[in-house]
């Protein structure tokens, strides 16, 4: 069994966050900050993201202004749903757009990276000491703020910055960092990569021909900017978090603008110094007060989408998806992030997308909706069972008819519907059924018990056969004939939800009909429970 840290708590439990991230204006005012948090509500989600400006909260020097943050924690109370807050401080999506004006407007005193030509960056440059600081007092006050009036914990995680790093050149070429680049390698960063003896930052420094001392570029050749300009906002960044931490003591991370797309150019196609999968070690070296590094997965293509969890998903470091694409693939992708990779929470971006202008789902956002809906009212299942091989993605990819699960006792069989062939039946509540075009099967199945499995999620149905010998000889894929008349018995198949204590509550009894064919879900069933009789 896999030991998973539970980075996130709401009094003193486990807490799995499910939910989305508002839009970046959302938070200036509270009318947009409304509409997140009712299409929160409608995605039955219980954790709303949402960013703090620096620009906003201290709009002079050392003056601060915090009712749009109390705003946040009186609708988080109102919603009864928690917060991460976002602080969108000297980095935003690999440049300064956040910073207050006199940040902005002071580049003597805040000084931005400099490109080789000596060209001005549209950012802030982390080897700058005063900016550094004042980025630092600003984030402490934020801390503060939350210690005194959120005393009920409904904000449980700050992301500190947003996609940190540089876009416009791989690295400061300013003076100071130019020192820093020509200077040894810090004797701590070089004992970790030594004594990892395995992954990126390690295959970097042996291919630049594994040196014991040396500047950057000769420990990491072609990727000695980058890597100090990770070192070099990570540290930045764990200045924060300590000091934050030392005010109020809740999780604090920093999420990713991953680099693995496109032409994966450090400083061109992603912020160089952020913590790529390349570079993440060297962030959870150099930044111990930060509990994870979160990827911003926008990869739809499945394989895509599941080498970045895997990238992410370590032993020292929970997977948790701060941002998503709002877009249909990942209705799919995000059962695979929780079964699969042991994801301990998930969000999509953008949520205000999801209503339409009359309070409803806009049709477009169901399918995202719908996952979400199904993440929730899986989460005590989650918590108890990820880490034990009992929790199963169901995940219909293009074209794929069904998917078989080794079940302890049980095969099962996964069936979707499929275009021109059979629908998965279901029942009057269900009229009529979509085609299979214009949805995808999807969800969990967990396996509780010896004969005890609960399923959320839509447009699949599970059936089951015991491991008697003698087994077909033929895959249960191929021989559904064969299969059918060997299926197994329910003692009962119940609809219901997890009470506040993770206990299943029985809503509806299903039976006759409604189980001839299989155990079948729908997000409006919320979880299904199927006993099975020996
Ligand atoms: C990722 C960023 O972290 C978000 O703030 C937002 O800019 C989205 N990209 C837009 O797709």
């Amino acid at each position: 069994m896999a030991q998973i840290k539970r980075v996130f708590q709401v009094d003193g439990q486990p807490f799995f966050p499910v939910g989305g991230q508002a839009r970046n204006s959302s938070g200036y005012n509270q009318a947009e900050a409304e509409t997140a948090f009712q299409a929160l509500r409608l995605i039955h989600g219980n954790t709303l993201e949402i960013p703090v400006y620096w620009e906003q909260v201290e709009p002079e020097e050392g003056r601060f202004d915090w009712s749009a943050v109390d705003t946040l924690l009186a609708l988080a109370r109102g919603y009864d749903v928690r917060l991460v807050l976002l602080w969108f401080g000297a980095w935003k999506n690999g440049d300064m757009d956040y910073a207050p004006a006199w940040v902005k407007t002071n580049p003597a005193r805040f000084r931005r990276v400099l490109a080789p030509t000596g060209r001005p960056v549209w950012n802030l440059s982390s080897h700058c000491r005063a900016t550094f600081e004042a980025d630092r007092a600003a984030f402490c006050a934020l801390c503060q703020r939350l210690r005194e009036v959120d005393r009920n914990g409904r904000v449980i995680a700050l992301q500190i910055e947003n996609e940190p790093g540089i876009l416009g050149c791989d690295r400061d070429y300013g003076p100071e960092a130019q020192a820093q680049f020509e200077a040894p390698v810090p004797a701590e960063l070089v004992a970790k990569i030594k004594a990892a003896g395995a992954g990126r930052v390690w295959e970097l420094w042996q291919a630049a021909g594994a040196k014991a001392a040396g500047n950057w570029a000769e420990l990491f050749g072609w990727a000695g900017g980058e890597a100090m300009t990770a070192w070099s906002i990570a540290t930045y960044i764990d200045g924060l978090a300590e000091a934050g931490k030392g005010i109020l003591d809740i999780p604090m991370y920093v999420n990713v603008w991953l680099g693995e797309g496109s032409w994966a150019l450090a400083g061109e196609t992603y912020p160089s110094g952020g913590a790529v999968a390349k570079m993440l070690d060297i962030y959870k070296w150099c930044a111990p007060h930060i509990d994870l590094i979160a990827p911003d997965i926008y990869i739809g293509d499945s394989k895509g989408y599941e080498a970045m969890c895997a990238a992410y998903a370590r032993p020292d470091n929970p997977l948790f998806v701060p941002e998503s694409a709002p877009g249909n693939s990942n209705a799919w992708n995000l059962f695979k992030a929780a079964a699969d990779h042991d994801a301990i929470g998930y969000a999509f971006f953008a949520i205000e997308h999801v209503i339409a202008p009359d309070g409803s789902v806009r049709s477009e956002a169901q399918m995202i909706v719908d996952s979400l809906r199904c993440l929730a009212a899986a989460a005590p299942l989650l918590l108890r069972y990820q880490g034990t091989g009992r929790v199963h993605a169901v995940a219909q990819e293009e074209n794929l008819a069904g998917q078989r699960l080794d079940l302890g006792r049980y095969w099962g069989l996964v069936e979707f519907s499929q275009p021109g062939g059979p629908r998965v039946h279901r029942d009057w509540r269900h009229l009529p059924s979509p085609t299979p075009e214009a949805t995808r099967g999807r969800g969990l199945v967990i396996q509780a018990g010896e004969h005890e499995f609960y399923l959320v999620g839509g447009h699949y149905r599970l059936t089951l056969r015991p491991k008697l010998p003698p087994e077909p000889s033929r895959d249960p894929v191929e021989s559904r004939d064969y299969f059918i008349t060997r299926l197994a018995h329910y003692v009962t198949v119940d609809e219901g939800h997890l009470d506040e204590a993770g206990r299943f509550v029985i809503d509806r009894e299903r039976n006759g009909d409604e189980v001839d064919y299989g155990v079948w879900v729908e997000p409006d069933c919320g979880v299904v429970r199927a006993v099975m009789c020996e």
